[in-house]
């Protein structure tokens, strides 16, 4: 930014802060409210911020649920259907149907689309897992498997995927960590070894060279310690090494699964987070954004409201830390209402003591408060301090 111009916009700052008349329109541009009216979409647009959800295609037949999803996000994730399990369950037969339908909905809403995900240790074939159970798939023709797998898919939906999540969940949390530390887990780490990653990430390149190649994963909001049992770091470390070795690493997806109950980040944590790996050479996104709540045991609303707000600071506070970052170029909530998100039938404990209202909107699809901050998050702070995303050209 050109020094006049800053000190313009320092000098309208000042004013505003110290109570001038009016809030200066910053360098000539009016100060936008946040109406209750904006979608989330025009707002973020504002910053070049692609703005997400997930999307449940059996939803999708719900009118209401169509016209949010449709209208208030520019990226959309495929929850499920562009899994393996889903898109080939039986060997070496892909059923394309619901992805399709996925993609289908994508375009006609103009939207960009993350795909989800080409390699993950879970939601696999049984074909695929007992196969390999029972030793009737070597570990050689194991190999052969994930590439086809992965070249098959990638070149597929080539052209028409924004972002792929290549691989998903390899690496340990502290909590299940082996000998001390953080290491790589999971069906693919177990019978090929970690050389897998790498593999992933150039067949994914080979068979679309335009997507951007995401590694993503849970736990790794902000840095830790930086020891053994960090797991950003250990991501960090991973995606540094292999980029220098060439590996087509464009992107980290950090999902942002989180709960009030193991209290909140503050946004410069998560704003180094974004900012570290960009100097890495990569771009970061928020990719599976949920909040939630320890319910209590009586909910009233007395009870329920602090929870509420605490949720709605961790939105906040997530979104910031992107903006801080301009490599941060999307920001993707796991579904946006509580009656469908996933963590309703996850193992977060049932009755009044689970936790719960995750998302952005009630089971009514009306606003929470984590929805309202969301859109001051993104009126306010806005351009031109806060300066818009760029996009790196996909890694080679
Ligand atoms: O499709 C079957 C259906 O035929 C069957 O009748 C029904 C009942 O058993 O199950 C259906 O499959 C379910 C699938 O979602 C599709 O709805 C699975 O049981 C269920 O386990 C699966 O849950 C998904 C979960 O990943 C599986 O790990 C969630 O919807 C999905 O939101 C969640 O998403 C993951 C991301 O992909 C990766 N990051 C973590 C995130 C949360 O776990």
């Amino acid at each position: 930014m050109r020094p006049r111009r800053t000190l313009v916009i320092g000098l309208a700052v000042v004013a505003a802060l110290s109570g001038g008349a009016t809030t200066t329109a910053v360098a000539g541009r009016p100060a936008s409210p946040p109406s209750q009216d904006s979608t989330l979409r025009a707002l973020a647009d504002r910053h070049r911020l692609a703005i997400g959800t997930a999307i449940d295609v059996d939803a999708l037949d719900d009118p209401q649920y169509r016209q949010i999803a449709g209208t208030d996000f520019s990226t959309v994730t495929a929850e499920n259907v562009m899994k393996w399990e889903v898109l080939e369950p039986v060997r070496g037969q892909y059923d394309w149907s619901q992805a399709e339908k996925f993609m289908a909905f994508a375009k006609s809403n103009d939207q960009r689309v993350r795909g989800h995900v080409l390699v993950w240790n879970n939601q696999l074939p049984a074909w695929l897992t007992e196969g390999v159970a029972d030793g009737s798939i070597t570990k050689t023709e194991l190999r052969g498997i994930l590439r086809n797998h992965v070249k098959t898919v990638a070149g597929h939906f080539k052209g028409r995927i924004w972002q792929w999540d290549v691989v998903n969940e390899a690496v340990t949390d502290s909590f299940d960590a082996t000998d001390g530390r953080i290491g790589y887990k999971g069906f693919w780490a177990q019978n090929l070894g970690p050389g897998y990653v790498a593999d992933a990430f150039r067949w994914a390149r080979e068979a679309d060279p335009k997507a951007l190649l995401f590694y993503n994963d849970y736990n790794i909001d902000a840095f830790g310690d930086g020891g053994p049992l960090d797991k950003t770091q250990f991501v960090y470390d991973m995606v540094r090494d292999l980029r220098r070795k060439g590996v087509p690493i464009d992107g980290v997806g950090s999902q942002a699964h989180l709960s009030t109950r193991y209290g909140n980040y503050s946004a410069f944590q998560l704003a180094d987070m974004h900012l570290r790996f960009a100097k890495l050479g990569v771009a970061t996104a928020l990719t599976e954004v949920d909040v939630r709540n320890l319910l209590p045991e009586t909910q009233t609303g007395d009870t329920v409201n602090p929870l509420l707000q605490a949720q709605a600071y961790d939105y906040a506070a997530l979104l910031q830390g992107c903006l801080a970052s301009r490599q941060c170029i999307s920001y993707t909530v796991w579904g946006f209402d509580d009656g469908r998100s996933w963590t309703n039938t996850w193992d977060f404990g049932s009755g009044p003591g689970r936790e719960a209202l995750a998302t952005i909107r009630d089971a009514s699809y009306q606003p929470k408060l984590a929805y309202r901050a969301l859109q001051a998050e993104l009126a306010w702070a806005g351009p031109p301090l806060v300066l818009p995303r760029v996009t790196q050209p996909p890694g080679r």
